[in-house]
């Protein structure tokens, strides 16, 4: 149903020039390919990841393209954790992300016998960014009382200083566990999901103060104002939201869980707080549902408040063609923090294991 696409043009900055944080990562954003180049692009992809026994691991905010890419060639889109899970587990000799930095990393400390491309690597977090070791590791030597618990979005030295890495989708139980075992937890980076599993758990948790420039932009008076006008409305909210937003939601979760929820609800409309990417799965699992875009800053809105994220936005057809192509961009993660950083990636991975948490999500469309 066409009318069900609400789309909102925003307005990225694509110089370096302005001031806005992110303009770098706008300005690398891949140019759209035509439909003839498009198609012989994604017809090379397939042959190039066929060649090289590669398999290509994408998250729901990257391009549309991506994601369909990365199931018609038996790989898959998804979250953190399952995009973590799934290459860890795949045979293929190359993984390719298309997500941000810190997946990679993840896939290659998981894997660093293997060969580990993404299109892009510039594709940041403002969450890996704002919590360097330098800073993160003088703050656990001051709480040696406290165990560590690091989510995914951070450096593999950050990961290697953790007794826990966490994903959305198993951070609760994981700090649920911690907390029966009258553990204390020093938490990093994002706040706003810190402040959530405090809220829910009841566990003494001291808060590294990071958070998602684009989750950080949902409004809670706003949203407010949006379910009044739809009241039927079931709200989705990724928990790396505010609190006042996290308040209003009937569902809180990772993506995959959002888009479970979407699936499963009996509701038509819903309100979707979390990355805009997300929509392209939501919209193609459910098509006769409305999704809208939980409300930021409103329309002409700057580049921290458009509901997409600028470096999952660098992934696209043109740059992933390359990488194949040339064997460039593969990432590399200091040997040294290897053998320290598996071990709390590991540790998450064996905890799904055991709590039959599900990582394999939505299968393909
Ligand atoms: P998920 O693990 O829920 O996909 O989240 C990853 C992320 O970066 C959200 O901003
Ligand atoms: Fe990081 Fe936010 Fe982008 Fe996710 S959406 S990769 S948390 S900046």
């Amino acid at each position: 149903m066409a009318e069900q696409k609400i789309s909102i043009a925003y307005e990225h900055p694509d110089t370096a020039q302005t001031s806005c944080s992110t303009a770098h990562a706008w300005a690398r954003k891949p140019r759209e390919p035509e439909p003839a180049e498009k198609a012989e692009l994604i017809a090379r992809i397939k042959r190039l990841l066929k060649e090289q026994d590669a398999v290509l691991v994408s998250h729901y905010y990257v391009h549309p393209d991506l994601q369909d890419l990365a199931e018609a060639t038996g790989g898959i889109v998804s979250d953190s954790l399952d995009m973590a899970n799934f290459g860890h587990q795949h045979p293929a000799k190359t993984i390719v992300v298309a997500g941000v930095r810190f997946m990679g990393e993840t896939a290659k400390i998981l894997n660093p016998e293997k060969r580990v491309l993404m299109p892009d690597l510039e594709a940041e977090c403002s969450l890996d960014l704002g919590c360097p070791i330098e800073e993160f590791a003088p703050f656990c030597d001051a709480h040696p009382d406290r165990v560590v618990v690091v989510y995914a979005n951070t450096s593999a030295a950050v990961k290697a200083r953790a007794d826990w890495m966490v994903t959305s989708s198993i951070a609760l139980p994981v700090v649920k566990h911690l907390h029966e075992q009258g553990k204390k937890i020093l938490w990093a980076p994002d706040r706003h999901l810190g402040d959530y599993v405090q809220q829910q758990s009841g566990a003494d948790m001291l808060l590294w103060q990071g958070s998602c420039i684009v989750h950080d932009e949902y409004k809670a008076k706003e949203l407010q104002e949006m379910k009044a006008q739809h009241p039927g409305a079931l709200v989705l909210v990724h928990p790396e939201s505010p609190r006042a937003v996290i308040q209003q939601a009937d569902v809180v979760g990772s993506t995959t869980q959002l888009i479970k929820a979407a699936q499963n609800a009996p509701n038509k409309e819903f309100i979707v707080a979390t990355d805009n990417g997300i929509l392209h799965k939501m919209r193609t699992l459910c098509p006769d549902k409305l999704f809208l875009e939980a409300p930021t800053a409103g329309r002409g809105a700057n580049c921290t408040s458009c509901s997409h994220c600028p470096w999952m936005a660098m992934n696209g057809l043109l740059n992933l063609a390359e990488v194949l192509e040339r064997g460039n961009n593969e990432i590399h993660v200091d040997p040294a923090f290897i053998p320290r950083a598996v071990l709390p990636i590991k540790r998450m991975l064996d905890f799904a294991k055991q709590i039959n948490l599900p990582t394999r999500g939505i299968g393909n469309a």
